[in-house]
């Protein structure tokens, strides 16, 4: 049997997402939204570009949640983005609305399902996902540690006039200004960032990098990535639905794990059938794990802020 897609949220970065999956093959896509008839569209146009790129997945668009029922993923990309000027943060008490809602309708369909939450502000809105669903912290992730780690490895890439592909890199912590970008762990084809790109560079490298939404924004001028985000979650599903086990940066619920207790931050996790299989713990050095900590307390003065 074909596997089941939700994408709850059919702008932006939700139907770019619907696109993407529609073109694995593997799962039909269900795209929800609020705007009458808007979902229904973009996924028959979807639909409509199956014949000529050759995939069989069926799309459909809904206003409600009863054509969700049974979604293996489900990925919440609903509520407001930013606007120039607009930190990630300001947009935590419309989103947290949105979020709750949508993940009430979702669960009372989908029981089984791991969903993967994209809204901002990311880290406070997948513990929001989770504590609303009550489903255990396997099956709730958060998208932003692919994404930063993407933006991270294109500018090294170019920087050094080489594939991405042979860029391994992490950014870890939550999705904000202060994400945690690990220079020293990261390599090009096995040789350490630090001694190919001179310090100084490497720090105006990692800024960027922290600034990678903000500079979208401020060229688009009416709203926020989403080619990048689309992709990055893409991966996320295709490791979850094809069951690859592989090894990337999530905003995953820790219990202790680098000494954070209680809290979704980004660290490196194993995805794979059963939704997060394993926490990956690496060695920080001191510094790297007040980042880390600091990242962490970021996130949870927004958790206070929502109050759950
Ligand atoms: P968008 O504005 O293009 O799409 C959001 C969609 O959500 C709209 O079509 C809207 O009608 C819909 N929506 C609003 N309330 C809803 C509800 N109650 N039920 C169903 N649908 C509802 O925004 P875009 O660019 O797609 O971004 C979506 C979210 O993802 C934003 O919060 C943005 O900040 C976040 N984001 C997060 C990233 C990450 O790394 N975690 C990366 C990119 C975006
Ligand atoms: C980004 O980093 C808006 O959070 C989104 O592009």
């Amino acid at each position: 049997m074909r596997s089941k897609v939700t994408v709850v949220g059919a702008g932006n970065v939700g139907a770019t997402l619907g696109q993407r999956v529609a073109e694995r093959d593997y799962a039909d896509v269900v795209l929800v939204d609020v705007i009458p008839d808007m979902p229904q569209g973009k996924a028959l146009d979807i639909l409509e570009a199956g014949p000529v790129l050759g995939y069989d997945s069926l799309v459909i668009g809904a206003n409600g949640y009863d054509e969700t029922a049974g979604s293996d993923v489900v990925v919440i990309t609903s509520g407001i983005a930013r606007k120039p000027g607009m930190s990630r943060d300001d947009l935590i008490r419309t989103n947290q609305g949105i979020v709750t809602q949508v993940t009430r309708e979702i669960v009372s369909r989908s029981p089984n399902a791991i969903l993967i939450c994209v809204t901002n502000p990311l880290d406070a809105m997948v513990q929001l996902t989770w504590k609303v669903s009550g489903f255990p912290k396997n099956r709730v992730i958060g998208m932003a540690g692919v994404l930063d780690t993407a933006r991270f490895r294109a500018f090294i890439a170019q920087e050094l006039g080489v594939s991405v592909r042979d860029v391994q890199a992490y950014v870890l912590g939550g999705h904000g200004d202060t994400m945690v970008p690990l220079a020293r762990l990261s390599s090009v084809a096995g040789v350490p960032l630090p001694n190919l790109i001179p310090a100084e560079r490497l720090e105006q490298i990692v800024q960027r990098t922290r600034d990678g939404g903000a500079e979208i924004v401020q060229l688009l001028k009416t709203g926020s990535a989403y080619y990048a985000p689309s992709a990055s979650v893409l991966q996320m599903v295709d490791s979850i639905i094809l069951d690859k086990k592989m090894i990337m940066p999530c905003s995953v619920y820790l219990e202790g794990e680098y000494g954070i207790n209680g809290l979704y931050v980004g660290v490196p996790a194993k995805l794979g059938a059963k939704g997060v299989e394993e926490i990956i713990q690496l060695d920080l050095t001191e510094t790297e794990r007040a980042a880390l900590q600091k990242s962490a307390d970021a996130v949870k003065e927004l958790i206070g802020v929502m109050g759950i």
